[in-house]
């Protein structure tokens, strides 16, 4: 049975913390529904949904663009030369052209000023795809992994480790919404954003967020990790694994944590934040995380879009 929800027909989603807790559960419910095959309508059936990539994307592109199809609608996906969002024509120009063609826009941008300036210009939902900020579409799908492997969301406990970027910034307004604890280890100067921190103690109880810098494990029931050097950052990879040296995700790490598994959004930096052992170990649910992705962006497209 599928929990009725607050509708979020025709609403942006930017960031999990858009969601309130019971939407975010109807989110869940409905995208294990569509994994297990108990849910399969058409709700975009002669919508049309643009993508817009400024960033490279391989999970993101194909599993919006399949997710899209099978809910009905045609797609335009928009890459490199294509729109020049901010060179060519400014944000609100784009939006306001952009919105008059599509239904819905999926947007994958450099900057997440950039991403609530063209939901703010389109009259039309606009779903964030990853920005500098937050990946929410990602975490949509690790919620469901981690119900997947571990059950009830409450009861479990994820360390981050690594760098406070986008995809800790997304687990941090999750775990507010739905009550998982979550601890966050970073090298000093690395901490997620301050602003994400504040607005997740503000909406959850706060004590189930520990951030600190020193490496622990304790009583985890999965340990995720990121690339150290996220796209835009490529020229600060040689700095970023001098300072994050100690934060890698290896083998002893995992074996003082033997009741966790691991998680990584992927693309992964073999050698880097993980070793090929723990990533292709027996806890790894990486591909799994990769997988849901698909139902967790149908889920969230039939209920803005639809
Ligand atoms: N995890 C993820 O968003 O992958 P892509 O960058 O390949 O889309
Ligand atoms: N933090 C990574 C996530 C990729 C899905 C990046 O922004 O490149």
């Amino acid at each position: 049975m599928i929990a009725p929800m607050e509708s979020i027909k025709g609403h942006d989603f930017i960031d999990v913390a858009d969601l309130d807790s019971r939407q975010l559960r109807g989110l869940l419910d409905l995208a294990h529904a569509i994994k297990a095959g108990r849910w399969a309508e058409k709700p975009l059936q002669g919508k049309h949904i643009a993508m817009l990539f400024q960033r490279p994307s391989h999970r993101t592109r194909v599993s919006f663009e399949v997710g899209i199809a099978r809910l009905g609608a045609a797609i335009t996906t928009l890459t490199g030369q294509d729109v020049q969002l901010g060179f060519r024509e400014s944000v609100a120009d784009a939006a306001r052209v952009l919105d008059r063609y599509v239904d819905g826009i999926v947007a994958r941008l450099r900057s997440h000023a950039d991403l609530l300036q063209l939901a703010h210009w389109s009259e039309k939902p606009v779903i964030n795809a990853l920005t500098d900020r937050s990946h929410p579409c990602q975490i949509l799908a690790d919620l469901m992994t981690l119900e997947e492997v571990g059950g009830d969301l409450a009861k479990q406990h994820v360390v981050y480790i690594g760098d406070g970027n986008n995809i800790a910034n997304s687990l941090i307004e999750a775990s507010a919404l739905s009550g998982f604890a979550l601890t966050v280890v970073t090298p000093p100067g690395y901490d997620p954003q301050a602003s994400v921190v504040e607005k997740a103690r503000s909406i959850g109880s706060g004590n189930q967020l520990t951030l600190t810098n020193h490496v622990t494990v304790d009583n985890a029931t999965a340990i995720y990790t990121d690339v150290w050097a996220s796209m835009g950052q490529e020229d600060e990879r040689a700095p970023r694994r001098a300072a994050f040296t100690g934060y890698q995700v290896n083998q002893r790490l995992m074996d003082s944590a033997p009741g966790a598994v691991f998680m990584h959004c992927l693309p992964a930096h073999r050698g880097e934040e993980v070793t090929d052992e723990v990533i292709d170990g027996p806890r790894s649910v990486v591909f799994q995380q990769a997988e849901n992705r698909l139902y967790a962006q149908m889920a969230l497209m039939a209920e803005i879009f639809g």
